[in-house]
């Protein structure tokens, strides 16, 4: 068999099945019954035996009028991962590096290693912030595409905004992934992409409430979206995932929009309540999601599961030593998830 995929390791998620899952960041939140209802009566239309528009016309048009751009600005994925692998596959020179701060979202590794592009990896430093002096010697390495997902997931911060543009103003091709800027209360990137040739947007419908139809967006200038958009696969979004699109995005806008509201405001309050515990540190987050350092971040993973809730263990990775990633779930789930920490807490004698 071919040696790169030999040196391949599949691509894990966290499945143990539980009742609580708080652990892929996702949206709680199912979209109201009676547009549920629109959706399906719209999916028994569907001539599954034709294929979908290769443009996805309609859909770009909803979702350009969701984020203030044109459609022309647009190209879509089938998922934001699509448009990663997109970008790492279409990006000049194999032999230039893709750069990346880590921890981060695990894509950008994957994906080079799949089409055997070099990765330069750079450390976040104690905060999981920038440093500029790691970005200055990354860029030493002549890379030809950046990767910022801002905020940053696991660590649910937001980067310093002047250290991405710096690296866009050293002639890199810079991304930054803006996955959970729906939760986020600083300024996005997207009147910056649409100024640079050298800098664009991914954003994803997956945590905002449509993880289930693969909808990812790359916003970009024109000329630039255009140009990208020749190497997407001709049919990526499929059918149902333009026709569920544009209704949730148009008469569902309403819906999303509160239940990012209400997550927000559950993460703050969650956020806060755990801030007292001494044993646990919280660290800040503009997402959908916060991460902790505890003491034994394996041991309370495990006694989470046996209550029924899973939350994501990242205590593998480097700088990370027991910490947990937790998701924002419904109010009920959030309570559930604190009142069995607490009793953990107190079984295992964590002050
Ligand atoms: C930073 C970041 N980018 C992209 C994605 C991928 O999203 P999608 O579901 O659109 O492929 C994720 C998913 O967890 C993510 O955390």
């Amino acid at each position: 068999m071919f040696e790169r995929l030999k040196k391949l390791k599949p691509y894990k998620t966290e499945t143990t099945p539980c009742k609580i899952k708080l652990s892929s960041n996702e949206n709680p939140f199912d979209l109201p019954l009676w547009l549920r209802e629109k959706i399906s009566k719209a999916i028994r239309e569907v001539p599954l035996q034709r294929y979908p528009d290769p443009h996805s016309t309609e859909l770009k048009e909803v979702i350009a009028d969701f984020y203030g751009v044109r459609p022309e600005n647009l190209v879509l994925g089938n998922g934001s991962d699509e448009l990663i692998h997109l970008l790492i596959t279409v990006a000049d020179d194999y032999n230039r590096p893709v750069i990346y701060p880590v921890p981060t979202f695990p894509m950008y590794q994957v994906s080079a290693d799949i089409v055997g592009r070099e990765k330069i990896e750079f450390p976040l430093d104690e905060n999981f912030q920038l440093k500029k002096e790691r970005i200055d010697r990354a860029l030493e390495k002549n890379p030809v595409l950046a990767f910022y997902a801002s905020p940053n997931n696991p660590t649910g911060n937001s980067f310093d905004r002047e250290l991405i543009l710096y690296t866009a103003d050293k002639g890199v091709f810079t991304v930054v992934d803006e996955a959970y800027i729906h939760f986020s209360d600083k300024e996005d990137f997207v009147n910056e992409a649409l100024k640079r040739d050298n800098l664009l947007v991914i954003r994803t419908m997956s945590k905002i409430g449509l993880a289930g139809i693969r909808l990812g967006v790359l916003i970009a200038r024109e000329d630039i979206a255009s140009e990208l958009d020749k190497a997407r696969l001709p049919f990526n979004i499929t059918y149902p995932t333009q026709v569920i699109g544009k209704i949730a995005l148009t008469e569902g806008r309403e819906a999303i929009e509160k239940s990012i509201k209400i997550i927000k405001l559950e993460r703050d309050k969650l956020i806060e309540k755990l801030k007292k515990i001494k044993s646990i540190k919280v660290y800040p987050s503009d997402a959908n999601f916060f991460l902790i350092r505890v003491p034994d971040g394996n041991l309370l993973h495990k006694k989470l599961i046996e209550r029924g809730i899973l939350i994501r263990n990242m205590s593998h990775l480097p700088n990370m030593e027991n910490c947990l990633r937790v998701s924002i779930g419904k109010p009920e789930e959030n309570s559930a998830f604190y009142r069995n920490l607490l009793k953990i807490l107190e079984e295992l004698g964590w002050e």
